[in-house]
């Protein structure tokens, strides 16, 4: 019933012409896959993005917006220009903005709320450190980023939210959270929606499994139940890798 979501953080990689050549590339290949496809560019190969992905199935997404409309807020975007620019998604509270750029709940919860009036579909991120996943916190980790970016969300509002659990030992790294390890913590994301929104909601929220998601292990992170799909950094790079985790094989 959850149409799965694949995912390309581009983060700060390729440039206009370098879009444009991705694009052709993955196009030639790209049939009318059953997943839905998003690919978050930089802010300024979005326009090329928009024309060279026109007529295809393929989404766009950002990397981030801001919480205001307009106004002396030097170098930020707001969700609304997103929107204009051909955006459908926004990815928010990755950890990367998290930790680089020390933005906190409250910062992203009205971030979302941002993106929700401008009618652009946020993609939460959420995940815990190395640290605390051994020290057992991770639950009270994800819990206290939930709760700080949705807590009085109306069921209206979550029903337009995707979520990305995003171990942060796994980004980049190579080291993927096992199969089990990940579902197991799907699982308790969904558990969450459940008590705070209700079940028909939990059901229907899309949540995403990022942290060194490759062609070698997507199947098996697919083929759990309460992985919806895939946010994907390093591997969304190369047109081919891309492709294959687009085609991932279902469980
Ligand atoms: P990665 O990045 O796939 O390169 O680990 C994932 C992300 O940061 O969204």
């Amino acid at each position: 019933m959850r149409r799965p979501l694949i995912a390309g953080n581009w983060k700060l990689n390729k440039n206009q012409e370098e879009t444009a050549a991705f694009a052709r590339e993955l196009l030639f290949d790209l049939g009318d896959e059953f997943p839905e496809v998003m690919i978050a560019p930089v802010f300024t190969s979005l326009a090329e993005a928009k024309q060279a992905f026109a007529n295809s199935p393929v989404r766009l997404g950002a990397q981030n917006c801001y919480a205001e409309t307009g106004g002396a807020f030097t170098g930020e975007i707001s969700a609304e220009m997103l929107k204009e620019a051909g955006c459908d998604y926004v990815i928010l509270g990755h950890s990367e903005r998290r930790e680089i750029f020390g933005e906190d709940d409250t910062l992203i919860r009205r971030k979302i709320l941002a993106a929700l009036q401008a009618r652009l579909l946020p993609i939460l991120c959420i995940g815990e450190s190395l640290e605390h996943r051994e020290s057992g916190q991770t639950e009270v980790v994800l819990q206290k980023q939930l709760q700080g970016a949705l807590a009085e969300f109306t069921p209206e509002q979550v029903e337009h939210l995707t979520l990305a659990y995003e171990p942060i030992w796994a980004i980049g790294t190579g080291k993927t959270a096992t199969p089990e390890m990940a579902q197991e913590t799907h699982a308790f994301i969904r558990n969450w929606l459940d008590q705070h929104f209700g079940d028909i909601e939990a059901q229907k929220v899309r949540i995403l499994y990022g942290g060194s998601v490759k062609p070698g292990n997507v199947d098996a992170l697919m083929a759990q139940p309460d992985i919806d799909g895939a946010l994907v950094g390093g591997a969304s790079l190369q047109s081919k890798d891309f492709l294959r985790l687009i085609r991932f094989e279902q469980g």
